[in-house]
């Protein structure tokens, strides 16, 4: 029988992978693919939201202070139930639970990994339509395996992480995850239900003409961020300015789409909010891993993302991420001399 798929799908290229390395126990191979599962069944009803009682609000706030949509229930109660199910993650800390979730049962406290995520970001976004995700780092953990873990093993630097990735539930589906060896994309075959590598060895272009930033707080960021901003609608035949302003409101879409054409993405401090609105530990740490493996960078304005020491579950920090040439000529607009 001939074989025309041109495409390897999450679990042989997982497998591929693997062998690539004997060493290897496979735990990540599995955890990867559990994750896929959780991704399909929250993408089955992203996309029948409309239809079932699935929309709206779940008519409570999340430890944030934030409206939790049904849909972002939904999504934490499928990524935690497969997660724990798996048996490859010895717990979770989810933007949706006040604390960790620790799967105390003897196979999971067996599990070398712990995972850290926004089951559904951009959740705004779901009663219109517009394209929302999932984001996800994994860490190795510090305290010995056939304990419960414990909060010292998420309150790691993003450095520390072992993979990460997103899902976008958009105009198609698509998860990205990547090791410090790359970073690939893999997007969702609706007609078998498979998760296909067609995005592989992603690399983030070093400039790009395009810039994501809520311009509505404009006059709440600091002179450098102000200035940059200015800079990016100046024309300028040196770096192909004016930019591209493109903010869709999930960081999801809007860091994937950068890191695939050249952009960059910033969500920074205001008067009122000066650690801005993103969470470090499970949006900014997985986006600024999957920038920098992928040649691009990301910082809170002062320091890389994945120096950040984190010491608290669901502290916020400012961030901009994106390619490596316009992270600096943002940066030498943050770090000039105020003028007098
Ligand atoms: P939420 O999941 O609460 O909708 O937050 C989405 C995040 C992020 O994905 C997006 O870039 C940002 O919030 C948008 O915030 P603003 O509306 O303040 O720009």
């Amino acid at each position: 029988m001939i074989n025309n798929r041109k495409f390897f799908t999450l679990d042989e290229f997982t497998i591929k992978q693997l062998r690539e390395f004997p060493q290897a126990t496979g735990e990540l191979s599995s955890l990867m693919r559990d994750i896929g599962l959780a991704a399909k069944r929250v993408n089955v009803e992203v996309n029948k939201a409309g239809l079932a009682d699935i929309l709206g609000e779940a008519g409570k706030e999340n430890v944030q202070g934030e409206i939790v949509q049904k849909l972002d229930e939904f999504a934490n109660n499928q990524f935690i139930g497969v997660l724990h199910h798996g048996v490859n993650c010895a717990g979770v800390g989810s933007e949706e639970n006040d604390d960790i979730v620790v799967f105390d049962d003897e196979l999971s406290n067996k599990s070398k990994y712990v995972v850290l995520m926004d089951p559904l970001d951009g959740s705004g976004n779901i009663d219109v339509g517009v394209s929302i995700g999932t984001i996800f780092g994994i860490y190795r953990r510090v305290t010995e395996k056939g304990q419960p873990c414990n909060i010292s093993d998420f309150l790691q630097p993003g450095r520390n992480q072992v993979a990460a990735g997103y899902i976008v539930y958009g105009s198609s589906t698509l998860l990205v995850y990547g090791t410090r060896r790359g970073i690939n994309g893999f997007t969702l075959d609706p007609s078998v239900g498979e998760f296909c590598l067609t995005h592989p060895d992603i690399k983030c272009p070093p400039h790009g003409r395009i810039y994501s930033v809520n311009h509505g707080n404009f006059f709440q960021y600091e002179e450098g961020v102000r200035a940059y901003i200015n800079a990016c609608q100046k024309k300028d035949s040196s770096n192909g300015g004016p930019y591209t302003q493109r903010y869709i409101g999930s960081m999801v879409s809007d860091v994937h789409r950068n890191l695939i054409k050249g952009g960059i993405f910033m969500y920074p401090g205001t008067i009122n909010k000066p650690k801005g609105k993103l969470r470090l530990l499970y949006e900014c740490n997985p986006f600024a891993f999957i920038a920098e493996v992928a040649g691009g960078r990301a910082t809170d304005g002062k320091n890389r993302i994945l120096d950040v020491q984190p010491y608290e579950l669901h502290q916020r920090s400012p961030l901009f991420v994106g390619s490596s040439q316009m992270m600096d000529e943002l940066e030498s607009y943050m770090h000039a001399e105020p003028a007098k």
